[in-house]
């Protein structure tokens, strides 16, 4: 029976499953690069440079966003290849399983929840950042403890103590004490549990992904990310790029761990942080079956939708550490904060309501994205159908895998520092990027004759510089994400030899086979 742990399900049975989908060929290549846009502009750059800056690349934050856009070039022509003869909804689970089998597709799959639903968590953290701003700019407060998980909320404390801006502090939350409960401090960030939920029940109630609502707030993002390029350039002040890569130093992070930063290690360390900022191109090859043609299109707009943000990150980190010294950088809403120091208020307020929506298209693509892929893997009977692909007979929508995967996201958002999780979901996508790059070079190997509409040019160079930068940023991440993502496989395993062993459709089709030779 072990023979079913690698038994690839084949492309011909995919297409087959292609044929059948109902879904309504309405995406142009054009179509898709938005999409694939409106994923990827989000919590990376309007949040997580404040971090990437201060605590790992200094100036040189523009370098992190080069050495991630390379990385993810490459692996972005390798799901090219795969989203052009595999157009499948199950993205890097599918394609691992028509390559390496069953058991990894299923690991591949796991692992995706850390990209999916744990950048959902991620982006609600960042989200209840910028409302917290945007409230601040009408004078309303609430207390610190509502607005934060414990970590953060005590971090800002002990950093304003530290630096004597404590008052700063009392002016943006109305309450720096805690509620206690059995001598323990509480705090939870209410606004990030709600954004989740509220967005749950209209995922719930079948929302029409009208491309024109994704692309209007794809407008709006760019616009705005032009917007902060032009009108912060004219406030750069070039002392604040020297030294560009300030000396190397070891610094502590909110769960109390240390990691290194500056120098040259900390430019990659921060490409591995801020690499977070890319993770959603891969979501444009969930819509292959959306696509009017799907062979080129996709191709073209998973590597169109990476260019344009490339480009866009690279200038606003420069913008950025041009603005503010990188030791003053806001964490929670950094670049509305960049504005503030300068009395532009009209700034932070376009900002702020640009982050806001903004940051809200993202979390619905990657709770879609997160329950597609919890629906490809139940198709194949891997998790239970009952509860993960059952559609409502109304909303026609999965609605229990919805409230599931709400549920467990709002409350990861609500606890945990914004740093912990995208570390978290980064490690995850980087080794997902890392297989996907290693599972397209065994696929030209194993069927060399099969069409493929884009062919990922010079294979022999582009899969291995792929590992090697994907893997890279992965070694840069501190041991402890590592201890986090081989805890997290482990519970795949167990989790794929107590049922999906026993309920995969291919080994019951194996079965049937065998059945009847005998
Ligand atoms: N790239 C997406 C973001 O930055 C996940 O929010």
């Amino acid at each position: 029976m072990s023979s079913q742990l690698w038994q690839r399900k084949p492309v011909e049975h995919f297409e087959l499953e292609m044929k059948e989908s109902k879904l309504k060929r309405v995406l142009g290549k054009w179509g898709l690069t938005s999409l694939g846009v409106g994923a990827i502009i989000g919590a990376g750059i309007f949040v997580m440079t404040g971090v990437g800056a201060k605590e790992y690349a200094g100036p040189a934050l523009a370098l992190s966003f080069v050495v991630a856009g390379i990385g993810c070039t490459f692996a972005a022509l390798c799901y090219a290849e795969f989203a052009s003869f595999l157009p499948v909804e199950g993205s890097a689970y599918a394609y691992s399983y028509a390559t390496m089998g069953e058991l990894f597709a299923w690991i591949i799959g796991w692992d995706l929840i850390l990209e999916y639903g744990m950048a959902a968590s991620a982006v609600a953290v960042g989200w209840s950042g910028y409302l917290a701003k945007f409230l601040h700019l009408f004078d309303v407060r609430f207390p610190i403890w509502l607005m934060n998980d414990v970590f953060t909320a005590k971090d800002m404390i002990s950093e304003a103590t530290a630096k004597g801006t404590l008052a700063d502090l009392t002016s943006r939350f109305s309450d720096l004490s805690f509620p206690n409960f059995l001598g323990i401090d509480i705090a939870f960030n209410l606004p990030a549990i709600l954004v989740v939920l509220v967005l749950t029940s209209i995922l719930v109630r079948g929302i029409k992904q009208a491309s024109s609502t994704n692309n209007l707030m794809v407008v709006i993002k760019v616009v705005v990310v032009l917007f902060i390029i032009v009108l912060g350039a004219q406030y750069i002040n070039p002392a604040n790029w020297d030294p560009f890569i300030p000396a190397r130093r070891t610094l502590t992070d909110s769960f109390g761990g240390t990691h290194q930063a500056f120098g040259l290690l900390g430019v990659v360390a921060g490409a591995a942080y801020i690499f977070f900022a890319y993770i959603g191109f891969d979501t444009v090859s969930t819509h292959a079956g959306e696509a009017k043609n799907p062979q080129k299109d996709v191709p073209f707009g998973i590597i169109a939708s990476l260019i344009v943000s490339t480009v866009l990150y690279i200038l606003v980190a420069l913008v950025l550490t041009g603005m503010v010294n990188y030791n003053d950088i806001d964490i929670m809403a950094p670049i509305a904060a960049a504005f503030g120091n300068y009395g532009l208020n009209y700034a932070v307020f376009i900002i702020s309501v640009a982050a806001i929506a903004g940051l809200t298209s993202v979390i619905i693509v990657m709770l879609l994205g997160q329950s597609r892929v919890f629906y490809a893997i139940s198709k194949d009977g891997l998790l239970p159908k009952k509860t993960f692909g059952e559609v409502h007979p109304v909303y026609r929508t999965p609605w229990k895998a919805n409230i599931l995967i709400g549920v467990i996201v709002s409350v990861i958002a609500a606890f945990t520092p914004i740093d912990g999780i995208s570390k978290m979901v980064n490690i995850g996508t980087l080794l997902a990027f890392v297989l996907v790059s290693i599972a397209v070079w065994i696929m030209r190997k194993k069927e060399p004759d099969r069409k493929r509409p884009f062919r990922t040019p010079a294979i022999w160079f582009v899969a291995p510089m792929s590992i090697i930068f994907n893997l890279g940023m992965m070694l840069t991440l501190e041991w402890q994400n590592w201890v986090r993502l081989i805890v997290w496989l482990l519970i795949g395993i167990i989790i794929y030899f107590l049922y999906g062993k026993k309920h995969s459709v291919m080994a019951q089709k194996l079965r049937e086979e065998n059945g009847e030779k005998n």
